[in-house]
């Protein structure tokens, strides 16, 4: 009916896809994220979260628990916290997560990581976690969602409503909010020193202009889209930071492109994938820093010599000579995977979208799964 289709143009503002939009909106959904939260020269956060007295001091680990993008943002910010709030951070599928014995529940804060704060099986964890003793805190995107009325904390990540069913500013929002989390934490518990906590707070300032950066750059992504469309299979690698983006590179392109895409630790790809990889296989690595490059071009090359074309995204500066498309991402330290995220957003884009996916409604899939 044409009412609806011209409300529907005009709600999608110009773009053919809510996915592309919210693509494109990443910057500004980063900037509100970052809004007023960020203290450059005192080193710290201002996240409107409080615990109580001595808990930040004697935690003994955060659990993450998380369902699809959520838990690849789960495990990049895990790492995170390791070194920013001194303290052991695991990562859990929302749907495996049990409070396992040797645990200490009153020393634990778990931490559901969840756009609309109504996945079931996200709620489920955090009952569990709650039943077990454990403090729990939520990471989203929803005022007033389930899980925010079901933990002791809430920090919004405020990206703005997303209506694609494939995540993609939340995902990135997501990333920026527990960065900032482990600041918090970290400054609290005195593990964060205040000149190690400036320059991630400013990796995060620029944040949304190195998006932008990498947003100008779409129409080289179309093109490699185009070129590698038809191919078998492709296979998304990274080391460290880069491992999640790696994931999640792979978990958006066979969500709206139904094509075959998996994600590997880069190391591992000698251990069994390296078996799959013909000239019909493109590699797409994460080069940048924070993600081991180096070791994961080593890799890249023994996926090379078997014929697979390598595409890169690889921090300003550096070079790799023999991929096949290099796609340069802004200095912005310990967020570079996150920045080189957007290249794999848009990669996958432009392949459904040269094959006519409904991009916005992948078959199969919905945005909110609230059963377990
Ligand atoms: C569904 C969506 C995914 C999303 C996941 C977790 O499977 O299709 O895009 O990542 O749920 O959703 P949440 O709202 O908990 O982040």
């Amino acid at each position: 009916e044409t009412v609806t289709w011209e409300a529907d143009a005009a709600e999608k503002g110009g773009y053919e896809h809510y996915m592309r939009k919210e693509i494109h909106e990443q910057p500004t959904a980063l900037r509100q994220t970052l809004a007023g939260r960020l203290d450059v020269d005192a080193g710290d956060v201002d996240l409107d979260v409080s615990f109580p007295p001595g808990f930040l001091a004697d935690l003994e680990e955060i659990r993450i628990v998380a369902c699809g993008t959520s838990y690849y943002a789960g495990r990049y910010a895990a790492q995170l916290f390791e070194d920013l709030a001194g303290v052991r951070a695991t990562v859990e599928i929302a749907s495996e997560y049990e409070f396992g014995a040797g645990r200490t529940p009153d020393r634990t804060l778990v931490v559901a990581v969840t756009q609309s704060g109504e996945t079931a099986d996200t709620l489920g964890a955090i009952r569990r976690a709650n039943a077990a003793g454990a403090r729990t805190f939520a990471v989203t995107n929803t005022l007033g969602s389930t899980v925010t009325r079901e933990v002791d904390g809430t920090a919004f990540i405020r990206a703005g409503p997303e209506i694609g069913v494939a995540a993609t500013k939340t995902f990135a929002s997501q990333v920026a909010t527990l960065a900032m989390l482990g600041v918090a934490i970290g400054r609290d518990r005195g593990a964060l020193a205040a000149a190690d906590a400036r320059s991630v707070l400013e990796d995060l300032q620029g944040l949304p202009g190195a998006v932008q950066q990498v947003l100008d750059e779409e129409q080289r992504v179309r093109e490699a889209a185009r070129e590698f469309q038809d191919s078998e299979a492709f296979f998304f690698v990274g080391r460290s930071l880069g491992v999640p983006v790696a994931l999640e590179g792979a978990l958006k392109l066979k969500e709206i492109s139904y094509d075959h895409a998996e994600g590997f630790a880069a190391g591992e790809l000698k251990h069994g994938p390296l078996a799959l990889v013909t000239p019909e296989t493109p590699v797409i690595a994460v080069l940048t820093d924070g993600a081991r490059a180096d070791e994961t071009m080593n890799n890249v090359t023994e996926a090379q010599t078997r014929g697979a074309p390598a595409l890169g995204c690889v921090s300003a500066g550096d070079e790799y000579d023999t991929l096949d498309a290099s796609f340069d991402v802004p200095d912005v330290g310990v967020v570079e995977p996150l920045v080189a995220n957007v290249y794999l957003q848009l990669f996958a884009y432009h392949v459904a979208n040269e094959k006519g996916r409904p991009i916005d409604k992948p078959r199969n899939l919905a945005k909110s799964v609230t059963v377990e």
